[in-house]
């Protein structure tokens, strides 16, 4: 099974963002956070920011909406040039229109869901998506804690998509992805990480890379 690790820079120095932005470049995908302080409450990157963000990587963007109205606002993250747009199922009220509006946009559909958020909620939309999203955290802050309780979801979502038989999307976890818990994701089932503390604040980006990418190679 092939790996991605996807640097966050929510919580990387926003005073040379940049700079911060060129350092995780051998990682596979920069994991951008979007929040409107009202899905979530914190507010980051407007969508001129993410347009410089994602003009400015050399590796794809993939943006995680924490917004309330992705069934009206996903659509500018792709036009914008994200690879991947990932929305969270609790804020859309109708999810399936929203991940065509994104497929013919020609991105990457993802899907996320929040810790209390069951799979069985989401798992009818699972043929029809690139990535989902298992939120191992509140979504909201960089730098909590793992949360265990969410792995057996996680195996779940894996059993489920390994009986897709067309396409199987990336089955991706945010939050408290370290050194210590990305081996614990991994065997349940996880394929693609999103770490910000674990990168950013290692003494060199580019080794703590290699080291999650290490641990989560099974
Ligand atoms: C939290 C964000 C995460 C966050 C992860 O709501 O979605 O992407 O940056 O940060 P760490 O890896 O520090 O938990
Ligand atoms: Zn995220």
């Amino acid at each position: 099974m092939s790996i991605r690790i996807c640097p966050s820079i929510l919580n990387a120095d926003h005073t040379r963002l940049f700079e911060e932005i060129d350092q995780v470049a051998t990682a596979d995908l920069l994991h951008l956070d979007v929040m409107d302080n009202v899905f979530v409450p914190n507010k980051t990157f407007t969508l001129d920011e993410c347009r410089e963000i994602i003009a400015h990587s050399t590796i794809p963007v993939d943006s995680h909406l924490m917004i309330h109205d992705p069934d009206q606002r996903a659509i500018h993250y792709a036009e914008a040039g994200s690879a991947s747009v990932t929305f969270h199922f609790e804020a859309s009220s109708n999810p399936s229109a929203t991940i065509l509006q994104l497929r013919n946009a020609g991105c990457r559909v993802g899907l996320a869901v929040k810790p209390a958020t069951t799979f069985e909620s989401i798992a009818d939309y699972l043929a029809d998506i690139d990535m989902l999203l298992i939120m191992t955290v509140e979504p909201g802050f960089g730098g909590q804690s793992f949360m265990a309780d969410q792995l057996p979801k996680i195996a779940q979502a894996r059993d489920a998509i390994s009986r897709l038989t067309k396409k199987q999307p990336w089955l991706q976890v945010d939050g408290g992805i370290s050194l210590e818990t990305i081996s614990r994701a991994a065997t349940a089932g996880a394929d693609t990480f999103v770490a910000g503390s674990a990168i950013y604040k290692s003494a060199d980006p580019k080794i703590a890379i290699e080291q999650l990418r290490e641990l989560a190679e099974l």
